[in-house]
C-alpha cells in the first residue's frame, strides 16, 4: 500500500490511498480566477472582518449563499457566535482593503469608510455590492467550516470587480500580467538567474506558467525600474545592486513618503491614522528570527509605509512606491547578523509616533534618518561583495 500523503497523517486520516501534495494543491488551485470579498459580522460593541474568496451563491428558491472560514479565523468565531454575516464584495479599487483584511488585528475597520446596517451588520462602504446573510447550517470541511446563509438583504452598484489570481489582485484584464510582472521581478531579485547571465524567458515563463510574451513585457518593465539590463537580441539580464541604484531606489522612495507626509499628514482622517499605527504595532512586534517571519516581517513593513503613502488617496503613487522595494535582494545575501543590524534600531515607534501626533517634520526626519541608516548597510554588503550585489 502507498504511504499516506503528509497532509492526511497531518490531519490523522490515512486513506489509504496517495492524495495531492499541499503545494501542488495550492499552486493548481491558483488558477482559479476569483473576485475578493471580504466577511463581516459584529458581535456585541465589536465588528469582524476577513479577505475570503470562498464565497459561492447556493441557491435562488430561496436564496442562499455560503461561505468558507477557516477556524483559525477570528472572524469564524464571531460568525458562529452572531450567526450572521455580510459578503462586500470589492472593487478593483480596493486591493488595499484586501490586503488589510486578509491580516489578523483588532482594528481593520480603521482607515476604511463603513457603517451598520439595518441588520446590524457592519458593511464596508463603496463596495461593488453586499450580501446579507443569517446562518442556517454549517457544515465542516478540512480545517473550515462552511456557512450556509439564508440571504436578508442584497444591493450590487456599477464598478468593476477585483479579481485574484495566482496570488495577485488585479483588475480582469490585469490579472494575468500583474502575475508576470511579479513573477518576473521576484525571480530576479531572488537571483534565480544569477548576475551577468541572460534571463531564459522559455524557463521563467515555464516556471510561472504563463505565455513567454507576457513575460518579455515585464522584463521591459523591469528594465525601466533598472532591476534588469537590455543585453542584445532583445533579451535581458538581472541589473546588479549597486550603490548609485541603491541612492537612486531608496531616494525616490524617501522623496514620496516625506512628500506624502507635507500634502496630506495634517488632514489625514482620526481612522487612516489608526491604520497606520495598527500596521506599525504589528511591525513592532514581529522579532524577524526565522526565514518565514522574516518573509512577512518585510511584507508588512511595506505595508506600513506603503499605508503612510495612501494618505495621498493615489493608487498610482501607491503602486510606484511599492515597486521602488527591493528588500528581496538583501532577503537574499543578507546573513542573519546582517539582519540584526540592519533591524536593529527602532524607527518604526518612532514614525508611529510623530503620525499620531501630526507632527510632519518629526516624521519626515524619521524617514530620512531611516533611509539613510538603511542605505548604509545595504552599501556596506555591496561593498563587502566587490562592489555589486
Ligand atoms: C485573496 C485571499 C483570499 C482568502 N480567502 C480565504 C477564505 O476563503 N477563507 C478563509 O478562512 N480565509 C481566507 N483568506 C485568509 C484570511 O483573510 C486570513 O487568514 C485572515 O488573517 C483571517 O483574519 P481573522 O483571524 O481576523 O478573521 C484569504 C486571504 C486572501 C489574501
Amino acid at each position: 500500500m502507498t504511504a499516506p500523503s503528509e497532509s492526511a497523517l497531518r490531519y490523522g486520516i490515512d486513506l489509504g490511498f496517495p492524495v495531492v501534495d499541499e503545494n501542488v494543491f495550492r499552486t493548481v488551485v491558483g488558477h482559479f480566477a476569483s473576485g475578493v470579498t471580504v466577511i463581516t459580522t459584529a458581535d456585541g460593541e465589536r465588528s469582524y472582518g476577513t479577505t475570503v474568496s470562498a464565497v459561492s451563491s447556493l441557491s435562488a428558491e430561496p436564496p442562499m449563499m455560503l461561505i468558507c472560514l477557516n477556524r483559525s479565523s477570528a472572524t469564524h468565531d464571531a460568525v458562529s457566535r452572531a450567526g450572521r454575516y455580510a459578503i462586500n464584495i470589492l472593487t478593483s479599487r480596493q486591493g488595499e482593503l484586501a490586503r488589510a483584511f486578509a491580516r489578523k488585528g483588532d482594528d481593520k475597520f480603521a482607515g476604511f469608510g463603513h457603517h451598520l446596517s439595518e441588520h446590524g451588520l457592519p458593511l464596508l462602504d463603496d463596495t461593488l455590492a453586499s450580501i446579507e446573510c443569517v446562518v442556517e447550517e454549517t457544515a465542516v470541511g478540512g480545517t473550515h467550516t462552511i456557512f450556509l446563509g439564508r440571504v436578508l438583504a442584497a444591493e450590487a452598484r456599477d464598478g468593476e470587480p477585483l479579481a485574484y489570481y495566482r496570488g495577485a489582485f488585479g483588475n480582469l484584464e490585469r490579472a494575468l500580467e500583474t502575475a508576470a510582472y511579479e513573477g518576473a521581478r521576484d525571480w530576479v531579485l531572488r537571483r534565480r538567474t544569477p548576475l551577468h547571465e541572460t534571463i531564459e524567458v522559455e524557463a521563467l515563463a515555464a516556471e510561472l506558467r504563463i505565455e513567454p510574451a507576457l513575460v518579455d513585457n515585464a522584463l521591459i518593465r523591469l528594465a525601466t525600474e533598472s532591476l534588469v539590463r537590455a543585453v542584445d537580441g532583445g533579451r535581458h539580464e538581472p541589473a546588479p545592486m549597486t550603490s548609485e541604484l541603491v541612492d537612486q531606489l531608496y531616494d525616490r522612495r524617501a522623496t514620496i513618503e516625506t512628500g506624502v507626509l507635507e500634502r496630506y499628514l495634517a488632514d489625514a482622517s482620526e481612522e487612516e491614522l489608526r491604520h497606520i499605527a495598527r500596521l506599525g504595532e504589528q511591525v513592532i512586534e514581529l522579532v524577524p528570527d526565522s526565514p518565514e517571519v522574516l518573509d512577512e516581517f518585510l511584507d508588512l513593513n511595506l505595508d506600513f509605509h506603503a499605508a503612510i503613502v495612501d494618505l495621498a488617496g493615489s493608487k498610482q503613487l501607491t503602486s510606484g512606491y511599492r515597486a521602488l522595494n527591493v528588500m528581496t535582494v538583501w532577503r537574499e545575501t543578507y546573513e542573519p547578523e546582517d539582519w540584526a543590524q540592519q533591524l536593529g534600531p527602532s524607527f518604526v515607534p518612532r514614525l508611529v509616533a510623530a503620525v499620531e501626533a501630526r507632527d510632519t517634520a518629526a516624521a519626515q526626519a524619521v524617514v530620512r534618518e531611516q533611509v539613510a541608516f538603511v542605505k548604509a548597510g545595504a552599501k556596506r554588503i555591496i561593498a563587502a561583495n566587490g562592489g555589486q550585489v
